[in-house]
């Protein structure tokens, strides 16, 4: 089953992309657009389990992503 969402909040990652591609154009960085949509749609302040998703959903465009076995990511980077 691919991921293509932060659970705890329901908003997938579809939907964060639009927001992604005005920051972009507008001449955020990636660590910027991670925050803006932290502090907008809350992803990655539960569990934090989709913090690594949506960094790839920032830095490749993707939004649909296979499950990244446990152990091989550091979750909850941010405070
Ligand atoms: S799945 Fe996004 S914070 Fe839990």
């Amino acid at each position: 089953m691919p991921v293509d969402r932060c659970i705890c909040h329901d908003t997938t990652f579809a939907a964060m992309r639009p927001f992604i591609i005005e920051l972009r154009e507008r001449g955020h960085d990636d660590d910027t657009i991670f925050d803006w949509l932290r502090s907008q749609t809350g992803c990655t302040s539960g569990c934090g389990l989709c913090e690594p998703y949506v960094k790839l959903c920032i830095k490749t465009g993707r939004t649909r992503f296979a499950p990244i076995p446990s152990g091989t990511t550091t979750q909850k980077s941010r405070p």
